[in-house]
Order: structure tokens, then C-alpha cells, then sequence
């Protein structure tokens, strides 16, 4: 008898990605990474390593200790000009777990789930996880939200996920944009959530929260990639009261409570001297414009990525395969959804050795 699976997982597909690391010949240059190469600052080490010392090692309350949720709230308003009180955030397993929850609690069945595509991979997969039904929102041809055509889209949706910094598309939406996203899913009913992971790494424009936009908005975040800790799992959700009492149930049976010693490390980051956030915004900048420049000198042409670490590049699904045969894992826009084909994400969160290496490779393949 063959095995049965629930349709909801068995009608989602494993991360494009992956398969495409597991293609990728020896030796190859990854510039198909989504998280930092840097390592996790000292004085953050040493906070989680003093919570183990002193056996801060047990279940934590479910929505993650007030102190760190204190920190956060700190945070929001300082940088995002945003008011939360500590009892409307939940700490959860990285950002990942932040958009599943969000998911589970405000998504009904057949419900639509409007997602930037080409997006962040994750989007569409835990929109239909939770019964939903993603359905694309297109980007305009300078890879940001196609702000009219996403309000065509909203009547009737339930969510609307901005993504800003983009991930692939490095994409900064900007306040006159997001402003008039937020605006008009409130007038539609529709909840924006907006996930800012990569808010710290902007190299032309500005950051802002959609928060400031409207009380319809779940912000999500992490320290992730800010403070390079993908594998901490450190995240959290802010929203208004009766979306956290949702949201709560879901994180309580699923998760019961962030990890004890990533909150007590999250603590000392937040608190913490900032000056590492600083040396990586300015390292990825500087990586960022190795890419574009060497890229634009081969003739692929781009609008300069003005946030997060990626370049999402226009070329023909061929060209990026030969790429990955000559040795640098790059990940087709396919992955992302299905409206970029024909574009190509690569990471710069490598060394520079590394994406001199990558560009003389690529410039191989295109004969520029
Ligand atoms: C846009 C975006 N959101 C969320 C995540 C997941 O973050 P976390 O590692 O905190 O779960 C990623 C990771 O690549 C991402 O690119």
C-alpha cells in the first residue's frame, strides 16, 4: 500500500535550492547562500554561554523571557519609530517560525495569501501549509512592487507579505509605497506582513517599518541576519493584542518556547555595542558594488541592488545552468516563483577572493 500524506505537504515542493547545492560539482564557489559569512559577534557568544553557565537552561514563558522582549520593544522604537508594548511581541525560532505562526493563526482555508514573486521561498509554501492560496504579486521591471497592480489584487485577500529589503531581488520599497500598501489593505481588510530581516543592510534608500502605516500590520524580524545568527534561531512577530492572542496558541503547541540560551544571546544583542552591525552593512556594501560593476563590465546588465545581500540578474535559464557547471552555485529565479525565469539570484555574502574567483568564472561562460 502505497504511504498516504496529508495534501497540504504533499502538494508542496522541497526548496529549489537545495537540489541545486546538492548539483553543484567540488570546488565550486557558493554564491548561493541566503545567510552571512560572518561569524556571531563576541559579547553575544559570551551572554549565551554565561545563560548556560548559569543553568539558564529551562523552558522559558511562551512568548520568550521580558527581558528580551523588553529589548525588542526598545528597538522598535529607536530604529523602526514603531510602539509596541512587550506583551504584543513573540519570540519564535527565527523569522521562519514567526511566518508560519502568522500563517496558522490568520489563514482559513482557500483564504489568498498575496506574496511578492519572485520572493522569498518560504512565502507560498506556508501560505498553502496553512490551507491558503498564495497567489503572486508581480514586481515591476525595476524589481519593486508593482504598487497598483498589488492593490488590484487585494480585494478579498486575506494577507499581503511586503518584504522589504527583498530577498532575491535586493530591492528598498519606499515610504510613499509602503505607506500606500498598508493604507489600502486596511481600507480592504487585508493584514500586511511585513518581514524586515535584512532592515540593516540598505546601501541606498531608506528603511521603513509598515508598521508605521496602519495597526493591520504583523512586523517580523530576527536576529539572524543582522547579527549573523542564522543558526541561533532567534526571531519574533509584533502585532496588536488580538493577533499575538492567536498567534500565541500556535507558537505555544508548536514550539512551546523560543531556545532559552539564543534569548539570553539575543538580550546582549540588542543591548549590546553595535558597531559589528555597522562593519558587515558596510563589507556587504562594498561586495555589492564588486558585483555590480564586475557583472555590469560583462555586459548583464541591472538596476544596483540597493539593499540585502543579493543580485537578482537577468539571464536566460541556460546561462545560469553553464555558470553552475563552471563552478559557481547560483540559484535561478524559478526558485523564487514564477515570474522571474529568467533571472538568476547570487549572493555576495562572501569573501571578495571569492567573488573575484566567481567573476572570472562567469566572464568565462559569457565571453564578455
Ligand atoms: C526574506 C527572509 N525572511 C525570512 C528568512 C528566514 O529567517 P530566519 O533564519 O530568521 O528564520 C529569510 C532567510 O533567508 C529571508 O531571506
Amino acid at each position: 500500500m502505497p504511504m498516504r500524506f496529508s495534501e497540504r505537504v504533499a502538494g508542496i515542493e522541497i526548496s529549489g535550492i537545495r537540489k541545486i547545492f546538492e548539483a553543484a560539482g567540488p570546488g565550486s564557489i557558493n554564491l548561493g547562500l541566503g545567510q552571512p559569512d560572518f561569524d556571531t559577534p563576541q559579547h553575544i557568544k559570551d551572554a549565551a554561554i554565561a545563560a548556560i553557565r548559569e543553568g539558564k537552561t529551562g523552558y522559558t514563558s511562551n512568548n520568550g523571557i521580558p527581558e528580551l522582549r523588553t529589548a525588542v520593544c526598545k528597538k522598535f522604537r529607536k530604529e523602526n519609530g514603531l510602539v509596541y508594548d512587550p506583551d504584543q511581541v513573540i519570540i519564535t525560532a527565527g523569522a521562519s517560525e514567526a511566518l508560519h505562526i502568522v500563517m496558522q493563526a490568520l489563514v482559513s482555508v482557500g483564504d489568498r495569501v498575496l506574496c511578492p514573486d519572485p520572493g522569498f521561498v518560504s512565502y507560498n509554501a506556508l501560505a498553502t501549509l496553512a490551507g491558503g492560496r498564495p497567489v503572486s504579486v508581480p514586481l515591476a521591471r525595476d524589481l519593486h512592487i508593482d504598487v497598483e497592480q498589488a492593490k488590484g489584487l487585494m480585494d478579498g485577500a486575506r494577507l499581503l507579505v511586503l518584504n522589504s529589503p527583498g530577498n532575491p531581488t535586493g530591492a528598498v520599497e519606499s515610504k510613499e509605497s509602503i505607506r500606500a500598501l498598508v493604507e489600502y489593505a486596511a481600507d480592504k481588510d487585508v493584514t500586511v506582513v511585513s518581514d524586515e530581516v535584512y532592515e540593516h543592510f540598505i546601501y541606498g534608500g531608506e528603511h521603513w517599518s509598515a508598521g508605521r502605516f496602519g495597526d493591520n500590520v504583523v512586523t517580523i524580524n530576527a536576529t539572524s541576519k543582522t547579527y549573523a545568527m542564522t543558526g541561533w534561531r532567534l526571531g519574533y512577530l509584533a502585532a496588536p493584542d488580538e493577533i499575538v492572542g492567536q498567534c500565541i496558541k500556535v507558537h505555544q503547541y508548536c514550539q512551546a518556547c523560543a531556545t532559552s540560551i539564543s534569548q539570553y544571546a539575543a538580550v546582549a544583542a540588542y543591548e549590546g555595542d553595535q558597531h559589528m552591525v555597522k562593519v558587515m552593512r558596510d563589507e556587504y556594501q562594498a561586495r555589492r558594488d564588486i558585483i555590480w560593476r564586475g557583472l555590469s563590465g560583462i555586459g548583464l546588465e541591472f538596476p544596483i541592488p540597493e539593499g540585502a545581500f543579493y543580485a537578482f540578474v537577468p539571464m536566460k535559464p541556460e546561462v545560469a545552468q553553464k555558470i553552475i557547471e563552471s563552478g559557481v552555485i547560483i540559484v535561478p529565479g524559478s526558485a523564487f516563483g514564477v515570474n522571474a525565469p529568467e533571472y538568476a539570484r547570487l549572493s555576495y555574502a562572501t569573501s571578495r577572493e571569492n567573488l573575484d574567483r566567481a567573476l572570472d568564472r562567469i566572464r568565462s561562460v559569457i565571453g564578455g
